[in-house]
């Protein structure tokens, strides 16, 4: 018996389903999945139950990518790879400073999230998918800006229209698993830095953890090139290589984009980069007073080298994306604690140290140490009154535990989670 394929969402529903959807969206996003489903039954008819269940469902999870949630067009696929909305309007806004002539073809658009932000910000933009399914619900989700935008089906490797500028997000989930390899990307990244110099400029986005090793710097030979890596609230959201006239005067120059979601205006960091800096012996690391956590972009960006320099700071232990000082930094994007005391990680020698302070449990961010901040919190708790916040890094010596006591805010979220920098960006 042959199955009937599975059509999506968008090409079932039909006005009146679509207001439906809308009607009941509040009392949807209260129900759970099974319950959902059951209330749908009720007012659509049968064969449209599970994909309007499953558009409900992405819509009530769509809200950090698209600024009209309850009525974007989604596919679970298409919804996990598209832009985040603070990171599509950054490089909207991009764009537009970068001037020149603003029309753009966004050559593989998904749902069309950051077609949609460039047509919000005046460019003119054609965005193109290669899946028909995907496209259609693109379509949709730009039918308010048709002054800016069209949707056309096309393949990006025989782009449609002559706009001087793109924007290319590949497909990295193309073989079905998430992949940051240069060759498993749709289109590949080779092919992706072809249609880059085809292009006046071009903005290719790529996975934040994406390596630019030497075989990648090899395709890129040159093309003016600037990679950026954005972090969106501490957490690294992805790495885009603008190229061509887009390298705008940062041809060869490393940035680090960080964006709050609060709105505040981005904070920018551009410099040469992989700068080597001298880390702190164990003993040395010591006696610092002041400890300094950069934002996860500047890390992935390999920019600690020239901050530490330009702070008077150093790493606390080699390739060790903590680094140490005498005096507070006022530089952006990095948050600053003050080393109250600090021991070698043996538990007893720790615990000496919260008694003489009178701290009990405690919170631990730690790099470069193999066991969970959770265990290390275990291992290392005191038997006092106070609330303390631990520091745990490998430093020339071994491993060193410091006490911290917070001096500004900070968006770096990464401490805790285990996330190294590229041995060679210290
Ligand atoms: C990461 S998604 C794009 C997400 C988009 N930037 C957004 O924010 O919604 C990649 C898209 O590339 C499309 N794609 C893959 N190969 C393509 C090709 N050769 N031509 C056009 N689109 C392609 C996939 O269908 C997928 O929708």
């Amino acid at each position: 018996m042959t199955q009937t394929p599975r059509r999506n969402a968008h090409e079932l529903f039909d006005e009146r389903v679509e207001q439906a959807l809308v009607e009941h969206a509040k009392e949807l996003a209260s129900l759970g999945s099974l319950a959902r489903v059951e209330r749908l039954k009720r007012v659509l008819p049968r064969e449209l139950v599970a994909a309007a269940a499953e558009l409900a469902e992405l819509r009530m999870r769509a809200g950090r990518k698209f600024a009209r949630p309850e009525r974007a067009w989604l596919t679970r696929k298409g919804l996990e790879q598209a832009t985040a909305l603070s990171v599509a309007r950054d490089r909207a806004s991009q764009v537009r400073e970068l001037g020149g002539s603003l029309e753009v073809h966004d050559l593989t658009c998904g749902l069309g999230a950051d077609a949609l932000a460039l047509a919000a910000a005046g460019c003119s933009v054609v965005a193109s998918d290669v899946d028909a399914v995907t496209l259609g619900c693109a379509a949709r989700n730009l039918a308010d800006h048709v002054e800016h935008a069209i949707a056309v089906r096309g393949d990006a490797l025989a782009p449609c229209s002559r706009a001087a500028f793109r924007v290319l997000d590949p497909d990295r989930r193309a073989s079905g698993e998430r992949s940051r390899a240069a060759d498993r990307m749709a289109p590949t990244f080779e092919q992706a830095i072809e249609l880059a110099r085809a292009a006046r400029g071009a903005c290719i986005k790529l996975a934040p953890g994406f390596e630019l090793g030497p075989r990648e710097w090899d395709t890129l030979a040159d093309l003016p090139v600037r990679p950026s890596w954005t972090s969106l609230d501490g957490e690294l959201m992805e790495l885009a290589l603008w190229t061509g006239a887009w390298a705008g005067d940062g041809d060869g120059l490393r940035e680090a984009r960080m964006l709050v979601s609060k709105g505040e205006a981005p904070v920018r960091v551009r410099r040469g980069g992989m700068r080597a800096v001298t880390p702190w012996t164990d003993e040395e690391a010591g006696r610092q007073t002041v400890l300094v956590e950069p934002d996860a972009a500047l890390i992935r960006a390999g920019l600690i080298g020239d901050l530490a320099l330009e702070l008077d700071l150093r790493p606390v232990g080699p390739d060790i994306a903590y680094l140490a000082g005498a005096t507070p930094p006022t530089a952006a994007g990095v948050r600053a604690w003050r080393i109250v005391d600090s021991a070698p990680a043996d538990p007893r020698r720790v615990r000496e140290m919260l008694a003489h302070h009178d701290v009990g449990a405690v919170h631990v961010r730690k790099r470069g140490h193999p066991d969970t901040g959770e265990v290390l919190a275990r291992r290392f708790a005191g038997r006092g009154k106070k609330r303390g916040h631990l520091a745990v890094a490998r430093t020339a010596g071994g491993h060193r535990v410091f006490l911290l006591e917070a001096m500004t805010e900070g968006n770096s979220v990464v401490g805790d989670e285990g996330f190294e920098p590229p041995t060679s960006s210290v």
